[in-house]
């Protein structure tokens, strides 16, 4: 769509962080907002645009801050209002720009809102601010399952049931109160106020429920990407918002955004979220969950792009993030369908790794807009053998859940030193989730300015991006055999991937900008080994 004007968002880079596991200042063992300010130069010098925070506000952690209780206040385990303005202001200075994450589908169960509607008993107004409901005798008022497991309700002491698709602690707002819409808004403003450059918006397809919460009539959990038709994701109403929403993102200076976390069953209607007038990104999931192999991923490619074009927004690439295992491991698996809730399974590390850096060149060269998530420019792996009594993913112990296995990609940064909490907080101090003794070989500084280590790769491939990758230049395919992926952006770039299990000897097109993994030229053709992408100069 080369008539639109450019916008820093349509190709921007954005690093996801994760605040309890990023930088520990305090030497709590917890990730705050003052380490997070400490590394914004490491992260000025990796190369992104811009980075997204998961949520920071009070919050008693049932969901590790998804769970929020006022969304105007920092939790005191991350700072203060003071720090998350020092921060913002700090990452301007640096030229990189700053999300927060938003979450109004749900509250925390200590919202004074939820406490209120709990005080005030059946019947009340306040109520309404949510969703309460008398149970079918002695059953819940319908059989909506939780997205965590068990029943999407839970019975307060004077009889009353609320509806909660995640944990019992995060009650679903009811949006069809004017009060909650008009609350938001106010939240919005306030972040915008307070200098944001734009929002995650959590679970953006669920806010709005089917009138009469109507029975789903099957006994499942729900299935992100193939839900269908639902009465709670993915309702028409949800645009309504967005729409709201867009033109107070438009009041403010500064090309302010807002990225929705959508599943929604088929890329057009996740596309619905990003019409001009509703949001400005939304996350690809169907690509994050498509498997490695080359027609499945050129397909995916395709559609993906042709669903954006068709109403002007930018595609986004994802690989990883909070809630799916790291795609250093995820990649090995045949079956991608399934992108979370499954334990992850053991893969050769080395096998894994070189996989991983192939996807993630691969990736970064697409046209739109990449989302990383901290640490997978350290190579680090999912943690899978965190034994249950460290682990926090409040879907962990309900076995039939979506989600049960998130801890082990949120293990504390590696920085620096060859024992835990290596940098991440003062020495010898604690880290909320325990670290791998084969760490310190994947630390920052382990990595840093090491030719052919990840870190170093990542940093090349971001710097040419900016340089060599032609920012909104269109994808063309070119002819391949079978195995090797190879597309151009505008006419001096090119991205061959090899997805075959053997090597393969294209042409060598150009000069070699960059690998994934050693490659050999000789004589006008290229040896490329399995799993290694190449960013060529034509
Ligand atoms: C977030 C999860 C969270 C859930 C409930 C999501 O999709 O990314 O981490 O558990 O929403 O807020
Ligand atoms: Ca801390």
């Amino acid at each position: 769509m080369s008539d639109l004007p450019p916008a820093w968002w349509r190709d921007a880079v954005i690093y996801q962080i994760y605040p309890r596991s990023f930088a520990d200042a305090n030497g709590d063992g917890i990730g705050d907002l003052p380490g997070i300010r400490s590394r914004l130069p490491y992260l000025r010098d990796l190369g992104v645009d811009a980075v997204w925070l998961s949520p920071f506000y009070l919050s008693p952690q049932a969901d590790a801050g998804y769970d929020v209780a006022d969304y105007r206040t920092v939790d005191p385990i991350f700072g203060s209002l003071d720090d998350a303005r020092g921060l913002v202001a700090d990452a301007h200075d640096l030229g990189l720009r700053v999300l927060v994450d938003l979450v109004p589908n749900h509250s925390s169960d200590q919202h004074a809102w939820f406490r209120q509607a709990l005080a005030e008993g059946p019947g009340s107004p306040l109520r309404a601010r949510y969703h309460f409901r008398d149970g079918r005798g002695a059953l819940p008022p319908n059989d909506w399952p939780s997205i965590f497991g068990g029943p999407a309700w839970t019975q307060v002491p004077d009889g009353q049931w609320y509806l909660h698709l995640f944990a019992p602690e995060q009650p679903d707002f009811n949006w069809a109160h004017p009060a909650v819409a008009d609350e938001f808004r106010t939240i919005l403003r306030f972040w915008l106020d307070l200098g944001v450059d734009g929002f995650r918006i959590d679970v953006a397809h669920g806010l709005v429920k089917e009138e009469g919460l109507p029975d789903i009539g099957q006994e499942t959990s729900w299935h992100l990407l193939d839900v269908g038709e639902s009465p709670c994701f993915d309702r028409p109403g949800v645009h309504e918002i967005y729409r709201s929403w867009r033109t107070i993102l438009d009041e403010y200076p500064g090309d302010r955004i807002a990225v929705a976390e959508a599943w929604a069953p088929t890329l057009a209607r996740v596309a619905d979220y990003v019409r001009p007038d509703e949001l400005h990104q939304a996350f690809n999931f169907s690509y994050l969950s498509t498997a490695w192999n080359a027609p499945a991923q050129r397909a995916m490619i395709d559609a993906s792009l042709a669903a954006n074009d068709a109403v002007g927004a930018p595609t986004t690439w994802t690989l990883s993030n909070h809630d799916v295992v790291r795609h250093t491991n995820r990649l090995m698996r045949d079956d991608q369908g399934e992108v979370a809730g499954k334990k992850p399974t053991a893969v050769d590390p080395v096998a894994g790794l070189r996989r991983a850096r192939a996807a993630s060149l691969l990736l970064l060269a697409l046209p739109g807009s990449a989302y990383l998530y901290q640490g997978e420019e350290l190579g680090l792996p999912e943690v899978i053998d965190l034994p249950p009594s460290v682990r926090q993913d409040p879907a962990f112990h309900r076995a039939t859940g979506q989600d049960g296995y998130r801890d082990g990609c949120r293990v504390p940064i590696p920085w620096s030193g060859t024992t835990a909490p290596y940098g991440f907080g003062p020495d010898g101090g604690p880290s909320w989730l325990p670290q791998p003794d084969s760490w310190a070989d994947l630390s920052v500084a382990a990595q840093d300015g090491v030719a052919g280590s990840t870190l170093t790769m990542y940093r090349d491939a971001l710097a040419l991006r900016r340089k060599a990758v032609a920012g909104q230049a269109p994808l063309t395919w070119q002819d391949a055999p079978e195995g090797l992926l190879v597309f151009d952006r505008g006419t001096d770039f090119r991205c061959t991937v090899n997805m075959s299990p053997a090597p393969l000897s294209p042409e060598a097109p150009g000069e070699l900008l960059l690998a994934s993994a050693p490659i050999t030229v000789d004589g006008g053709t290229a040896v490329i080994p399995p799993d290694t992408a190449v960013w060529w100069s034509l």
